[in-house]
């Protein structure tokens, strides 16, 4: 199966996971977008969900394809999040925030009993970074942020170019919260556990891309077929 083929395997393997009732979360990217696909087949059929999108892109195309939507405040707790990632490594630690979503992504999983990962074979590592690693930053002293995040990084053995995203045309990228991305060129994080926890306390961080703990299955589509996925 193609890249793409392996994205369309993954996510109609975690529709199966459904069920008639649930409340979800409903991820970002073009993984997340074939599940909206293949979930509002299964409306149009009679299923009865609710979900939550992780950015105003999948609440679109969600809205468009009559998969019914909420937000937090009125459903606090999710049965189950499906989401993609930019990155996996076999104890089912990501990374996430390629398309940008990465705080809304996060708060939406761990309101969540459950998230499954989808995602083609080429997401898959033994150690993370190789992704840059996209962290969240306020725009109020972003550069005194991010030389905060270099400094803690490099105490964990992380290095390497830390650029602020831009747009198609070249401006600062924004989130949906109106923040900056910064993505982090680390190429190897040997102690993402521990690289997680120290981000999240420096001041002016607002999230980072490493989910640690949150992912309880990732179903995976290879050449072959789906592989079930569940942390070691
Ligand atoms: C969105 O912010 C990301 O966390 C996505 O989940 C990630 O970029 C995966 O995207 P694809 O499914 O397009 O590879």
């Amino acid at each position: 199966m193609t890249p793409a083929e392996q994205k369309k395997a993954a996510a109609a393997k975690a529709v199966e996971f459904v069920e008639d009732g649930m409340k979800l979360g409903i991820g970002t990217g073009s993984t997340a977008e074939e599940f909206v696909r293949v979930l509002a087949e299964r409306v149009k059929g009679g299923l009865n969900v609710i979900g939550v999108p992780t950015s105003e892109r999948t609440a679109k195309l969600a809205t468009e394809l009559g998969v019914k939507l909420t937000n937090l405040d009125d459903t606090p707790h999710l049965d189950l999040t499906i989401d993609g990632a930019d990155e996996f490594d076999p104890a089912l630690r990501l990374i996430k925030g390629g398309g940008g979503a990465l705080l809304r992504e996060k708060i939406v999983a761990t309101s969540s009993d459950r998230m499954i990962v989808i995602t083609d074979a080429s997401k898959k590592v033994a150690m993370l970074g190789a992704f840059p690693l996209p962290i969240e930053v306020i725009p109020f002293g972003a550069v005194a942020t991010v030389r905060r995040i270099a400094e803690i990084a490099s105490a964990y053995d992380c290095h390497g170019k830390i650029a602020r995203r831009v747009d198609s045309y070249g401006e600062p990228f924004l989130t949906d919260s109106s923040n900056f991305i910064f993505d982090c060129h680390f190429g190897r994080i040997p102690d993402a556990d521990a690289l997680a926890r120290e981000l999240n306390l420096i001041p002016g961080v607002v999230e980072s891309g490493l989910f640690i703990g949150i992912a309880t299955m990732a179903l995976v589509g290879t050449a072959s077929g789906v592989d079930m996925i569940e942390p070691k």
